[in-house]
């Protein structure tokens, strides 16, 4: 087994679970920069079908056109800013009407109708289509990027580049979602799922379905981070009893089938690739000491077809595993905002965290592998 280090790293300071300038700094180098996971593909059956990804003040409308093309664009009007879609989901027609003034806009963004602008002077509706925003499918999970100019997604997220496809992410489809707003800073979250060391005392069930030495890191740097756990029951997976809920992915191999793959997207997402369903975790910062974590389980049509089919063990598991890592991470948060609190050392078990921590370093801004970094920077 590889030899994991934390390189003598200590937590990131203080500062960075409690700053507002900090959060602020965040969310216009880090989150406006980045491909953030929005949704999946199977949102998006029919032509006209929409949902909203929202981040602070941004609301992204993410659609399926006419033509069957996935399109996203901001949520407001070009005329005076309402926001178009309010419903979080659903099916438009063939256009999007504006609810205050009636400008509508086709599915590609182009502004089609608008009343009574006729007789003003140079008006052109062709300069005011619906703006923009990047858009990928990678493997039916749908990126957006709210940047003027985005990295390249395979540029931005190269851990991704050839994995994962004998899962069929783009087949799958969710079955459950659960929604947690709970009351500590978002890099706690990401902290909290990127080690095992806490396994043993707060997750009994989860630790003996797969113990927290039986794992191994392959992704060690960068914005893709993680690796394989194996459970002591090669023929089960992680469910509250420790057997399938459905039949192993069809394109796995002997290896893979024993083997659940945890893996972290910098900056917003964990996926996690079970025998039989895939779970993804999104991270979404409310505030400094705020954040909601979207968790959704995800199998195969062809499962859920079976007569029978019954997801609850694995729904049952990971939510009680998500309850009590937020509570171990709301507990954290409460000491970490101390006035007295400094940072603490890594173990050689929290190798990801230090690793975590120079990429939001990196991203940040400040390049830097020490945590000392003076506030004025950033
Ligand atoms: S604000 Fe949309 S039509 Fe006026
Ligand atoms: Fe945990």
């Amino acid at each position: 087994m590889k030899k994991r280090s934390s390189r003598g790293q200590h937590t990131l300071a203080r500062e960075y679970f409690v700053s507002n300038d900090i959060f602020a700094a965040e969310h216009e180098r880090i989150f406006l920069r980045s491909w953030l996971l929005a949704g999946h593909v199977s949102q998006l059956q029919e032509p006209g079908s929409y949902f909203l990804f929202e981040i602070e003040h941004e609301s992204v409308i993410v659609l399926r056109d006419g033509a069957g093309e996935i399109r996203a664009f901001h949520n407001h009007c070009r005329h005076r800013g309402s926001r178009l879609c309010r419903e979080t989901s659903g099916v438009l027609g063939a256009a999007i009407q504006c609810p205050y003034h009636a400008w509508s806009y086709g599915l590609d963004g182009a502004l089609r109708n608008v009343p009574m602008m006729n007789d003003v002077a140079g008006f052109d509706a062709a300069d005011y289509p619906l703006h923009r925003v990047a858009l990928t499918n990678w493997q039916g999970f749908l990126f957006v990027n709210l940047a003027d100019q985005p990295l390249a997604f395979a540029d931005a997220l190269p851990g991704l580049a050839g994995r994962f496809g004998a899962w069929q992410p783009s087949e799958l489809r969710a079955v459950h979602r659960e929604v947690y707003d709970v009351e500590a800073n978002w890099k706690m979250f990401f902290h909290n799922f990127s080690e095992c060391y806490h396994c043993p005392l707060a997750h009994p069930v989860l630790n003996k379905l797969a113990p927290f030495r039986n794992s191994e890191n392959d992704l060690e740097e960068g914005p893709v981070l993680g690796g394989p756990m194996w459970m002591n029951n090669s023929e089960g997976s992680m469910t509250i009893g420790g057997e399938r809920c459905a039949p192993a992915f069809a394109g796995l191999n002997d290896e893979q089938r024993g083997r659940v793959y945890y893996y972290t997207l910098f900056p917003g997402a964990f996926l996690s690739f079970h025998p039989d369903y895939v779970l993804v975790h999104r991270v979404q910062p409310l505030a400094i000491g705020r954040t909601r974590i979207v968790c959704e389980w995800f199998f195969h049509p062809s499962a859920i077809a079976t007569p029978g089919f019954d997801p609850q063990p694995a729904i049952a598991l990971w939510d009680m595993t998500n309850r009590q890592d937020w509570e171990l991470c709301v507990n954290a948060y409460r000491g970490v905002v101390s006035r007295v609190w400094r940072a603490g050392p890594y173990s050689e078990l929290e190798s990801q965290l230090a690793a975590f921590d120079r990429q939001y370093l990196r991203a940040l801004g400040i390049g830097s592998e020490s945590q000392n970094i003076p506030l004025r920077m950033v």
